[in-house]
């Protein structure tokens, strides 16, 4: 998979060659591609925003230079792209997101700062390839680079090859709707808690049995939106008597 960033903070992204995703791209499952928009701007002060029409506090990002910007980086490659433009003012993004960017050749991200980019950039490129405005949670960070951070390392864990054990991503929090409910390791006790015992019992009904009990509490105590998002026959008999 392909990954072009472009943003006035190109250090930001450094984390993206660290762990996971460092060995990911070190194996050729990831091209990663890191571009500083101010490298297409033309004036002497690579002025990159401007104030907003109708008012209001703030700066919005100029049409021009992520016009060039994005023609630019997207020409730079013939594979077909999906543009991603994080904004808290986005869709919120979700596992199905990850899953469904997992499956592209392509991916471009696009980072505003300040008020966000002018509009007419999203819908410029809306005409040509599939554009998505996204937020990762209901809370206003200071511009999209960290939010690159968090969809990438989520989309990135899905790529075949790039987590040791394929079985992680299958039974991940999520992936049957749910939370995953708790971990235990070594030591059998700890500060005078046991590990459970049904977890020592080698009984694997009775494991897969508490495990989805627990992850069912769990839902139902800091989740409850998830809960009446599955579909009717996501529980079984057990499941409702819980
Ligand atoms: N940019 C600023 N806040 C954001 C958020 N919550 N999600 C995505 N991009 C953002």
């Amino acid at each position: 998979m392909r990954i072009d960033v472009v943003t006035i903070f190109p250090g930001y992204l450094a984390p993206l060659r660290e762990a996971l995703l460092g060995r990911a791209i070190g194996s050729g499952l990831l091209d990663v591609a890191v571009h500083d928009l101010r490298d297409w701007t033309h004036d002497v002060h690579q002025a990159v925003d401007d104030s907003p029409y109708g008012g209001g506090p703030g700066m919005v990002m100029r049409p021009q230079v992520w016009g060039d910007a994005l023609d630019a980086v997207l020409a730079a490659d013939e594979r077909p792209a999906r543009l991603v433009v994080p904004t808290p003012a986005g869709r919120p993004f979700t596992q199905a997101d990850a899953h469904a960017y997992a499956a592209e050749e392509r991916l471009v991200f696009a980072c505003g700062r300040y008020e966000g980019i002018d509009q007419r950039v999203v819908d410029h490129y809306a005409d040509a390839l599939p554009v998505d405005e996204i937020s990762i949670g209901d809370y206003v960070l200071v511009g999209g680079e960290v939010a690159v951070l968090v969809v990438v390392e989520a989309v990135a864990r899905l790529l075949p090859g790039v987590l040791g054990n394929p079985r992680s991503a299958a039974e991940d929090s999520f992936s049957d709707g749910l939370l995953e409910g708790p971990s235990y390791t070594r030591p059998e006790v700890w500060r005078d808690r046991p590990v459970p015992d049904v977890l020592r019992s080698g009984n694997h009904g009775a494991i897969a049995r508490w495990r989805r009990d627990r992850a069912l509490e769990r839902t139902v105590a800091r989740r409850p939106d998830l809960l009446a998002a599955l579909p009717p026959d996501a529980l079984d008999k057990k499941d409702r008597a819980l």
